[in-house]
């Protein structure tokens, strides 16, 4: 959950990893820091608790100059939030940045009576330590012992102060790559900041050893035998990487919605069909499967429940969506009947990757949506097919999930039509309209005005519950977390029906109530639950298609009404619609929208 950069080569280091942990820090961003290996040899760590701008502005009062350096940015998981507990750390002759979780190091502190001799809390200066007691001079020999010792899930960028302008990385799980720029050479958390220096990268395999020096990169195995790196092409334009002139990383994000979510339709149309043969998925794997089970967090199980609603309306599938953080502990019925799909922006969440091992061990067919290419799950996935959103950047997730929807749309356009559900004629009617989605989000990001202005009437409230139906429920479950996540509201979303067998007693006057209605066959239901709201004093905040009739009668507060689709595809501009309402929330009570408070964009620790 942390971010990690290294950089060797001609420049100076401490410019570079600054830069870069700025990109890096919506991985996490309670701490920060960095170590420089100056020409004397000697390596000089800044750090602090805090954000980059605080670990820049200490950079500022105390330089430190040199070509090749390691940096930080933490999320905590294993003591507070400290100067002394930021990263990078120190032991003897080691210096030491890590992403990830050390589970024994409780027992390491003990095997090599260390009680006395560490800094910090953390079980990261516990990895420096050992490398240091293993370390005579053979760094691949300190870092193979080292590595057997741990356990659990870990990024490391390692200097040795005896080994000047080299940077070492090894990893298990936590994602590092790597890359040869023009001026050096560098390892990160993840491409984005890699971008602006080189096209061509690789992931480090898990269990080797990448040394990075100014000349270049080397490659080895654990037992030492030299391996080629498999090198791959940064597709993301490196301008998605910026905030092109929004205030925050998350306006751009969801205003970006229309262009990406075609980037990931059109290529997997053709002739008007649903095809996924580019991605390599066999028609066999939608054919013979007999049940699907969507495995994923926050979010993205979101992306799955509507799928869920798709594939079981039209396909008849039966389909389940699973939290990946459950999926172990509840004896999870999957076998090779059963087609697995992991969903997953940044394709390395912890959950959802175990959850994908225990579907594959017991048989499950699996297939992995994933953003960031070369991620984990991709790679632990038989198959994949890569959402193409670009960098996602703010915490909160939105072009990540339209677009994971546009792919769960082309999955169910497939797989109905090769199972024989729908006729050519029926497939390509489908397909149309989802080639509608990008012009009709853009009609309500055009109106984004109009949200704004209703964002106001929650902005001071303490609670909030969003209603609806059938898929009308399952995006509000996505538009609540959005809301919760970056405006701090409380906020619940409840199915409409629902509400009278409880959670009724929590709507008072001060409790205004989010309700979308966009399926013609609970239109009406739905109309009497927002009255019996209103009948208790909630005011209402009404999402619904543009020829809906409102009942006169009652007293509307406020009313958006959405550019029309099929009921399937109401969906897409919903999600617009909720998030531009979290966004302008969040806005307006002055909040850091793109790094709300506690979390971290990537969550790879169980
Ligand atoms: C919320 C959000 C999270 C993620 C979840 C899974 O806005 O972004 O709920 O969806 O942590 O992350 P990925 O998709 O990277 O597996």
């Amino acid at each position: 959950m942390c971010g990690i950069i290294g950089y060797t080569g001609k420049k100076e280091a401490e410019e570079i990893m600054l830069d870069a942990l700025e990109v890096l820090e919506y991985r996490g961003y309670d701490s920060a820091g960095i170590a420089v290996c100056g020409s004397d040899g000697g390596v000089q760590i800044r750090k602090c608790a805090g954000r980059v701008k605080d670990l820049r502005s200490l950079c500022e009062r105390v330089k430190v100059s040199g070509a090749c350096g390691i940096g930080h940015t933490r999320w905590a998981t294993h003591g507070g939030v400290s100067d002394e507990n930021a990263h990078p750390h120190m032991f003897g002759n080691v210096t030491v940045i890590h992403n990830g979780i050390i589970e024994n190091y409780k027992r390491l502190i003990g095997k090599y009576d260390l009680q006395e001799k560490l800094q910090s809390q953390t079980d990261s200066e516990v990895v420096a330590a050992v490398l240091e007691h293993f370390y005579n001079g053979d760094p691949y020999a300190a870092i193979r012992k080292t590595v057997l010792k741990l356990k659990g899930t870990f990024a490391l960028g390692i200097m040795f102060g005896d080994i000047p302008d080299t940077v070492f990385a090894v990893r298990n799980v936590s994602p590092i790559v790597i890359a040869r720029a023009e001026e050096g050479s560098m390892m990160a958390s993840d491409v984005t900041v890699l971008g602006q220096y080189s096209k061509e990268y690789f992931v480090l395999p898990e269990f080797h050893v990448a040394v990075l020096k100014k000349e270049g990169i080397e490659l080895y195995d654990m037992s030492g035998e030299a391996v080629e790196p498999q090198w791959l092409t940064v597709s993301w334009d490196v301008n998605r990487s910026s905030k092109g002139g929004y205030p925050f990383y998350m306006e751009k994000e969801i205003m970006e919605q229309p262009e990406v979510i075609w980037e990931t339709i059109e290529p997997r149309i053709k002739n008007g069909l649903p095809d996924l043969e580019s991605d390599g998925i066999p028609d066999s794997l939608l054919k013979e499967c007999s049940h699907i089970c969507v495995v994923a967090c926050g979010t993205a199980m979101h992306a799955g429940l509507v799928g869920k609603a798709l594939m079981q309306s039209l396909v008849k599938m039966h389909m389940d969506v699973e939290l990946a953080s459950e999926f172990m502990y509840t004896d999870s019925l999957v076998d090779e009947k059963t087609l697995v799909i992991a969903i997953s922006q940044s394709g390395e969440t912890i959950d959802t990757l175990e959850a994908l091992k225990y579907a594959k061990k017991n048989g499950a067919k699996t297939l992995a949506i994933v953003n960031v290419k070369g991620a984990s799950i991709a790679r632990e996935s038989e198959h994949v097919i890569y959402t193409n959103a670009g960098p996602e950047i703010a915490v909160a997730s939105t072009k990540a999930y339209t677009t994971q929807l546009a792919v769960l749309y082309l999955l169910t356009g497939r797989m109905a039509y090769v199972r024989g559900i729908f006729d050519e004629a029926k497939t390509k009617e489908f397909t149309a309209e989802l080639m509608r989605v990008p012009a009709v989000m853009q009609e309500v990001l055009d109106r984004r005005e109009e949200i704004h202005y209703i964002a106001r009437s929650i902005l001071n409230a303490k609670d909030v519950f969003m209603i609806g139906r059938g898929l009308d429920y399952s995006i509000l479950l996505e538009g609540s977390l959005k809301l919760k996540e970056i405006s701090y509201i409380h906020s619940e979303a409840y199915a409409s029906g629902e509400l009278k067998h409880g959670t009724i007693a929590l709507i008072t006057e001060d409790t205004p109530v989010v309700a979308v209605i966009t399926q013609d066959k609970v239109q009406s239901k739905e109309f009497s639950n927002i009255k019996e709201v209103q009948s208790r004093g909630a005011e209402v905040i009404l999402f619904m298609k543009e020829s809906y009739r409102l009942d006169q009668d009652a007293a509307w507060d406020s009313v958006f009404k959405l550019p029309e689709m099929r009921d399937e595809f109401m969906v897409m501009p919903v999600s617009a619609a909720l998030q531009l309402l979290a966004y302008y929330v969040s806005l307006d009570k002055g909040l850091d929208v793109d790094k709300p408070r506690n979390l971290a964009k990537v969550v790879t620790v169980e």
